[in-house]
């Protein structure tokens, strides 16, 4: 088993088999936290890896009623393109599903970095704590939109984010502050093209995604094409 700082690890064959067990994870955090609370608040992550497990999750049985969707980060587009991760989480998930719409809440990243920011801070402050947060890893050890080289404000619980090194350069994000307000961060990694950042991970090197893990109750679920194992 492959041991990361801050993480706990789970290993699967297949990036299918980890969509799977994400989702049961979800559905099961959800059921918990609507039993304890009567809602379940819920960061979705962006990019591709989580997609499949939003699809399967849309073919389940759920208390959407009692859902209540954020976003780990958002590109700084317009609202209806399909780079956003807003768009992406609709068409896997949310709009194949009877969560409330009031009960979705969009990081405001049409309105530009440091307008979005401020507006989405507020937000967050009145949803913590999360029940879960779910987190891709990209290549280069960022997640959500953290990026290795750029300083990670300790204070806000939102920041703008310019200089992305993966495209587009201007976006939003939830701090690690925010992110680990929750009880638990479920951090979804997969693919061949993820092994260079866990070793460096694994090695100990202060990634973006080594100090979000290493703040919150955190689970990894890995594939052996990142694992390398
Ligand atoms: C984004 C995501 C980002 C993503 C990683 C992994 O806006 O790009 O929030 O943090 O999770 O880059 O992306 P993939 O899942 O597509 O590899």
């Amino acid at each position: 088993m492959m041991t990361l700082r801050g993480a706990k690890t789970r290993l699967f064959e297949t990036a299918d088999e980890v969509a799977a067990a994400a989702a049961d994870l979800i559905l099961a955090q959800a059921d918990a936290a609507i039993a304890a609370r009567g809602a379940f608040r819920l960061v979705l992550a962006g990019g591709s890896t989580p997609t499949a497990a939003y699809r399967l999750l849309a073919t389940r049985d759920a208390r959407w009623d009692a859902w209540h969707i954020y976003f780990g980060d958002e590109r700084c587009l317009s609202l209806d393109d399909a780079e956003r991760n807003s768009v992406m989480a609709a068409g896997a998930l949310l709009a194949r599903v009877a969560i409330p719409p009031a009960q979705v809440h969009p990081i405001p990243a049409e309105q530009g970095a440091a307008a979005a920011a401020a507006a989405y801070e507020t937000r967050v402050r009145d949803a913590l704590p999360f029940d879960l947060v779910l987190l891709g890893m990209g290549e280069d050890g960022h997640t959500a939109s953290l990026f290795p080289g750029h300083a990670i404000a300790s204070d806000p619980l939102v920041v703008p984010v310019h200089d992305a090194p993966k495209p587009p350069s201007d976006r939003v994000s939830l701090t690690p502050k925010a992110l680990c307000q929750s009880a638990q961060i479920l951090l979804l990694i997969t693919g061949a093209g993820k092994h260079d950042a866990l070793e460096r991970w694994r090695a100990g090197e202060p990634l973006p995604v080594a100090r979000v893990a290493a703040a919150g109750n955190t689970l990894a679920m890995l594939d052996r094409a990142a694992a390398g194992r």
